[in-house]
């Protein structure tokens, strides 16, 4: 067995295989994956409202096999969690996004393809034996976007996600610091004098690559930098890797745009409407016609200091009580019993964007099914230890399984890793 293939199966947590990710991929690519807006109080706030919270315990139970399977928006998810829509996941393994979807169908779950992805949709539903749902930017504009939706349509996809907190790109410091674009810049077409500095820049980053050889050969075979393959104008012409900062500015959306969006996917499919933060937003999306709504303030990357997610679950989920929406959350979810919390808000399923990164960053199929792996026994081992038997118990006993947390202080927390 090889040294790297090892360490992934020696991984216990998602953290062990987030510090294999950061090893393997040099830091100009990693530190998109990594960072959070601003100061990055909310990305850090996710995980921690997690680790502030404590559950029950029961003794003197013993189960036979658990059922983890769940229903959301018209599907039966054999596990209670998803693949969150993660933007170039391509850029941490070749054809990333459809191995993801692969390891998703393997574990009868979901992969939510992210519009800003470099792998082409038909092979991320080609790849996985279960459902795949395709996130929507309208980056391009209407008429792009609306290529895109047809396109998703015949290639299989079934749920289709509306992203609503991208009005901007918020700042990833670090990563801004780093200047990747100015990195990736071609010389074609610049004159001597920026030529000389463009190379210099380049030779720059050389000895992150140097010592990352075998992501570098990988990623050069795969194609180098991905065009936005999914987001091709009336020309045939796919998006070229540009500011994504600037291309989400241009193509926010508006709930006006709900209308024609939801028109064009059909009323037969489900719409779900991500990173919903407050009632009055989930109240909008139902009555625009939303199956689902996935509360989330994308991972800490768009507005800093807003609440970690798990507080605005807590906080607007008392408010939705006549709805027929199915509720999801994302954001800082890392082990089985954050998943367990989660649901006992009477949540259908959760999303997974960074442990996503952290498996197939840290070796494509490999690294995804040696998280999900980890999570599926961290879930079961919460379940038993909790006394419940099946995800729908976890629903229905809500606040009877969370207790009251009167410790003081954080120093008992572990160090946030990612
Ligand atoms: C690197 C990265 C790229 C992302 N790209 C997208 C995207 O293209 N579309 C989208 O709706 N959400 C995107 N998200 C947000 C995720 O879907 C999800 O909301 C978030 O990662 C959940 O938090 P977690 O990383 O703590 O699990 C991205 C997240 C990360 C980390």
């Amino acid at each position: 067995m090889s040294k790297k293939k090892k360490r992934i199966e020696e991984a216990v947590t998602t953290e062990d295989l987030w510090k294999i990710m950061l090893e393997r991929i040099p830091p100009i690519v990693s530190e998109y994956f990594r960072g959070g807006a601003d100061s990055e109080t909310t990305m850090r706030g996710n995980v921690k409202a997690f680790q502030q919270s404590t559950t029950t315990a029961k003794g003197a139970i013993k189960f036979g096999n658990l059922d983890l399977s769940t229903q959301t928006v018209g599907h039966t998810l054999k596990v209670p969690w998803y693949i969150s829509p993660v933007g170039s996941l391509r850029s941490l393994y070749p054809m990333a996004d459809a191995v993801a979807s692969k390891v998703a169908g393997e574990y009868g779950t979901v992969m939510a393809q992210s519009t800003l992805s470099g792998t082409p949709m038909e092979a991320v539903t080609e790849a996985s034996e279960n459902s795949c749902w395709f996130q929507l930017y309208l980056c391009g504009g209407k008429e792009t976007a609306l290529r895109g939706i047809e396109r998703a349509k015949k290639a299989g996809f079934t749920g289709l996600i509306l992203t609503i907190d991208t009005g901007v790109s918020g700042l990833r410091a670090l990563h801004a610091k780093m200047n990747p674009m100015q990195v990736a810049k071609p010389f074609k077409g610049v004159g001597i004098g920026e030529a000389f500095a463009l190379m210099f820049r380049k030779l720059s980053v050389a000895p992150q690559m140097i010592t990352r050889l075998s992501w570098l050969i990988e990623h050069t075979r795969d194609g180098g930098l991905m065009e936005f393959v999914n987001v091709v104008d009336e020309n045939g012409q796919a998006m070229p890797y540009a500011d994504i900062g600037e291309q989400l500015a241009s193509s926010a959306v508006t709930w006006d745009d709900l209308h024609w969006i939801k028109k064009a996917w059909g009323n037969d499919k489900p719409l779900i409407v991500k990173g919903v933060h407050c009632a009055y937003d989930a109240k909008k999306a139902e009555d625009l016609g939303a199956s689902g709504v996935i509360w989330s303030n994308h991972g800490g990357r768009q507005q800093d200091r807003v609440p970690p997610t798990l507080h605005i679950v807590e906080q607007e989920m008392p408010h939705m009580s006549n709805s027929k929406l199915d509720f999801m959350m994302d954001g800082g979810i890392r082990n089985g019993t954050d998943i367990l919390i989660a649901l006992s808000y009477g949540l259908k399923a959760v999303g997974l964007g960074r442990v996503t990164a952290a498996g197939i960053g840290a070796g494509g199929a490999l690294g995804l099914r040696r998280a999900f792996e980890i999570i599926d026994s961290d879930l079961q081992r919460a379940m038993r230890l909790v006394g419940l038997q099946s995800i729908s118990e976890i629903q229905q006993m809500g606040c009877e399984i969370r207790r009251k947390n009167l410790l003081l202080g954080d120093s008992h927390l572990p160090e946030f890793v990612y």
